[in-house]
């Protein structure tokens, strides 16, 4: 239990912890913050609160001295591993990405699973809540009465019930980092009610527009019959509250990184490989929801009608892989290698090339360089749940100013529509317009849009996301409890 004049506790639980370690030697590990992971935003919120991570490490252990050795190393950076490992396949490329994640951006369910007896849905769907069950394990081998536990995505459906369950005082926080779809979609999912179920035990629930939220509050009210209210949902006189919290980033990361020298030196030469050419930046997950194929059907069209900008201007995509055990992810990668060299090949001479497509992550300084290089940035997600890459954009442009241009259906579109060039990805000829508008743009209209981005973007960080979140999540844990005690 916390004592008078110590920090309250604070455990957040996500899918994957915040670093990255690589094994140096038989027992030994080397551990490093992950730059771009978005659990490790929080900042100065960690410094109010004694903060540990619980989550996935990112790989399988099944030795029990490696399992304490590295259970040691991550103690040390506030980090508490959950060794999903044989139950992690079925998990995460099953249940997670292959079932969850398609449902919540508006994909529906890969015809697939109902054929392959080996990844049918029942399977995927006990090891998702094994799995759920392996987090709370860990979650309560380190609960400390008074604790505040704040559980992350779509991965953790099951978590609220199953803390609840062990013990009804425990404070639970849940937020989505994705979109929540609308009822007709969400309804597809065989667990429906189960999932909605469990996360309505949480205290506070978060998303990042007030689309979701309404989506969420009425997916509920049709499927489980209970009342939403302009204050979440209520089921048998209990109320769970929802709350509308876009997340950030840490700004100034960006802006500090973007005048170190090494940054300054990678700038310029990206300026003389690029000379006289316009920079388009495009910087994505390489996965379906993200439109990268949208995006090279759009510029592809840009070139067609534009015959005088084709050696005056390229394409620079960083496409991450990630999740590739995952069939639909496969087919996006194939489908993008065949676009690219398709445009490559109509537009491309010995001397120029439109399109620079890397199947990579890069360094963050390097990708600091990049934003602050590019003239343009293009997104085109085709749901998502923000796209923190068009607030890391923002702040690294700072002296350049260059033009966002951005999915309407990404939740990034709500809060920085006002500067941002909005486009519907499906729509190849607008995302063709925008192109030219952004590249052609007057100087005054540029500095514009991007000082009210800016102003945005710096205010709302992550740092002060986690911090509104936390505080409603005391008021409304305060709120309940009177409500039981009275
Ligand atoms: C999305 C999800 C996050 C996830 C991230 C990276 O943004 O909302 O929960 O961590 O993608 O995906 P990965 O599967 O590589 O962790």
């Amino acid at each position: 239990m916390m004592s008078y004049g110590e920090r309250p506790r604070l455990l957040v639980v996500a899918n994957r912890l915040p670093v990255s370690s690589k094994k140096t030697g038989e027992n030994s590990w080397s551990m490093e913050m992950s730059p771009g992971g978005k659990f490790n935003l929080l900042g100065g919120v960690t410094d109010q609160y004694d903060t540990k991570w619980v989550g996935w490490p990112g790989f399988d252990v099944y030795n029990e001295v490696e399992k304490t050795a590295l259970s040691k190393s991550l103690a040390q950076m506030n980090c508490i591993p959950v060794f999903l490992n044989e139950v992690f396949d079925q998990y995460y490329n099953g249940y997670s990405n292959g079932i969850i994640w398609p449902i919540l951006h508006h994909m529906g369910l890969p015809v697939e699973y109902h054929h392959d007896a080996n990844k049918s849905f029942q399977t995927q769907y006990d090891a998702y809540k094994k799995a759920n069950r392996m987090f709370l394990d860990v979650v309560m081998e380190n609960y400390e009465e008074g604790d505040t536990i704040w559980c992350q995505d779509y991965h953790l459906m099951f978590l609220p019930q199953y803390l609840k369950e062990y013990n009804n005082k425990i404070k639970v926080g849940w937020f989505l980092h994705s979109p929540f779809p609308s009822s007709e979609v969400y309804k597809t999912l065989p667990s429906r009610s189960e999932l909605l179920r469990s996360v309505l035990r949480a205290d506070l629930l978060g998303f990042h527009t007030y689309d979701f939220a309404r989506h969420f509050v009425s997916t509920c009210t049709q499927i489980l019959g209970v009342e939403g209210t302009h204050e979440g949902v209520v089921d048998q006189g209990r109320l769970t509250r929802v709350v509308v919290l876009p997340m950030g980033i840490d700004p100034d990361r960006f802006i500090s990184t973007c005048k170190l020298p090494e940054v300054i030196q990678q700038m310029n030469e990206l300026k003389e490989k690029f000379s006289g050419k316009k920079v388009i930046l495009g910087v994505d997950r390489l996965d379906m929801i993200k439109g990268i194929p949208q995006k090279y059907l759009g510029f592809e069209k840009f070139l067609e009608e534009n015959p005088d900008w084709r050696d005056k201007v390229v394409l620079v995509q960083i496409a991450v892989p990630t999740r590739d055990a995952v069939p639909e992810y496969q087919k996006v990668r194939d489908q993008v290698h065949g676009l690219v060299g398709r445009i490559n090949g109509r537009f491309g001479s010995i001397s120029s090339l439109p399109v620079h497509h890397m199947d990579c992550s890069v360094p963050s300084n390097y990708l600091c360089a990049l934003y602050a290089t590019a003239d343009v940035m293009l997104v085109t997600s085709l749901r998502d749940g923000l796209n923190l890459v068009s607030h890391e954009f923002v702040a690294s442009q700072e002296s350049k100013k260059g033009v966002l241009i951005l999915s309407e259906f990404a939740g990034a579109g709500q809060s920085l529509g006002a500067g941002a060039l909005l486009v519907n990805p499906w729509n190849v000829t607008e995302v063709s317009s925008a192109i030219k508008d952004a590249l052609t743009m007057p100087a005054e209209e540029r500095e514009e849009r991007h000082r009210v981005n800016f102003q945005y973007v710096i205010t709302n960080s992550a740092e002060k996301w986690g911090g509104d979140f936390l505080s409603e999540l005391n008021d409304a844990f305060a709120a309940s409890e009177m409500k039981i005690r009275s």
